[in-house]
C-alpha cells in the first residue's frame, strides 16, 4: 500500500514505500514498450499485445492523476513504426480510434485533457477524426494532460522546431538578429512540446534501455527508469515505484549543491 507524506515532516520510508507529495513529477513520459514479447509469451498474436496494452492505458491515467502528476506523455506510435507489416500497422491506429471512442466521455468526466505530439495529419483519417473531437471536448479541462505521442519522434521534432523558425522568419515575424539571438527556450516553444515542461522521469518497460527516438531535445535532464516488466504487465505500483526511486535520485542539473 502507497503512503503520501510531505517533505516537511518525513523521509522517504522504504518499508513503508512513502511517496513525497511536494515531490511528484511535473512530467512523466512513458515508453509502452513490450505488448508484442507479451502475446508472444502467451502464444498469442502480437495484436493482442496491443490490445492488452491500450487496455492497461486508462490505470496508468487515473494512478498519475491521483497523486498530482500534470503531464503523462504516453509514445504510441514512432516516426519507425510505419515500417512494421501493414495490418500490425493498422491494428494499432484501429485500436487507437477504438480507445478514445470508448473512453473519451470518461477521460472528460476525469477532467482529464487530451493533446498529441507528432504529425498526426499523417495518421489515418479516423485517427484524426477522433483526435481531433478529443481535443476539442477537452480543451477545457484542467486536470492531467494525457499527451499522445503519435507519427512522433524526436529527430522528427528538432527538424519541425526548425522549421517552424525559419518559417517565422521567412514570414517577418523573426529577424537575421532574432534568430542569431535564439534562446534554448525559444526553440522549444517551436518544438511539439511548445507549453509543456520537459519530462522530470522517462520510464520504459520491457526491458530495453534506450530512448528510441523519443523527446531527443526534451530529455536533456530527465531522469531515467527501466523495468523488465512488458508494458501490458506495468501496473500502478511500477509506476508508484518508479516515482519512489526518482523522488530517491539526486537530480543536480549539472550544477553542485
Ligand atoms: C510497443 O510494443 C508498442 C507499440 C509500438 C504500439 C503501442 C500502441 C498502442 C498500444 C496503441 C495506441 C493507443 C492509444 C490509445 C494510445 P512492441 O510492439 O514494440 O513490443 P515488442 O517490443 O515486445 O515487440
Amino acid at each position: 500500500m502507497w503512503k503520501f507524506t510531505t517533505s516537511k515532516n518525513s523521509k522517504l520510508n522504504p518499508d513503508e514505500m512513502v511517496l513525497d507529495a511536494d515531490n511528484i513529477p511535473c512530467h512523466v513520459a512513458v515508453i509502452m514498450d513490450g505488448n508484442g514479447r507479451w502475446a508472444e509469451q502467451r502464444r498469442l498474436p502480437r495484436s493482442m499485445g496491443h490490445k492488452a496494452g491500450v487496455e492497461n492505458i486508462n490505470k496508468i491515467v487515473r494512478g498519475a492523476s491521483d497523486i498530482g502528476v500534470k503531464y503523462l506523455t504516453l509514445y504510441a506510435f514512432s516516426t519507425e513504426n510505419w515500417q512494421r507489416p501493414n495490418d500490425e500497422v493498422s491494428t494499432i491506429m484501429k485500436l487507437l480510434v477504438e480507445y478514445l471512442r470508448k473512453e473519451l466521455n470518461n477521460l472528460h468526466k476525469n477532467n482529464v485533457k487530451v493533446k498529441t505530439i507528432g504529425d498526426i495529419s499523417k495518421l489515418p483519417k479516423p485517427c484524426i477524426e477522433v483526435l481531433q473531437e478529443s481535443k476539442v471536448k477537452t480543451e477545457n479541462n484542467t486536470g492531467l494532460v494525457l499527451n499522445l505521442a503519435l507519427n512522433y519522434g524526436g529527430r522528427a521534432d528538432i527538424l519541425y522546431a526548425f522549421k517552424n523558425v525559419f518559417a517565422d522568419y521567412k514570414k517577418g515575424k523573426l529577424n537575421a538578429e532574432d534568430v542569431e539571438n535564439l534562446t534554448e527556450k525559444d526553440f522549444s516553444d517551436y518544438t511539439y512540446t511548445a507549453g509543456i515542461p520537459d519530462p522530470d522521469i522517462i520510464i520504459r518497460p520491457s526491458g530495453e534501455q534506450r530512448l528510441s527516438n523519443f523527446l531527443l531535445w526534451q530529455c536533456a535532464y530527465s531522469e531515467f527508469w527501466y523495468s523488465n516488466v512488458m508494458w501490458p504487465d506495468f501496473t500502478v505500483e511500477y509506476l508508484y515505484k518508479a516515482i519512489y526511486d526518482y523522488q530517491n535520485r539526486d537530480r543536480r542539473f549539472g550544477k553542485v549543491k
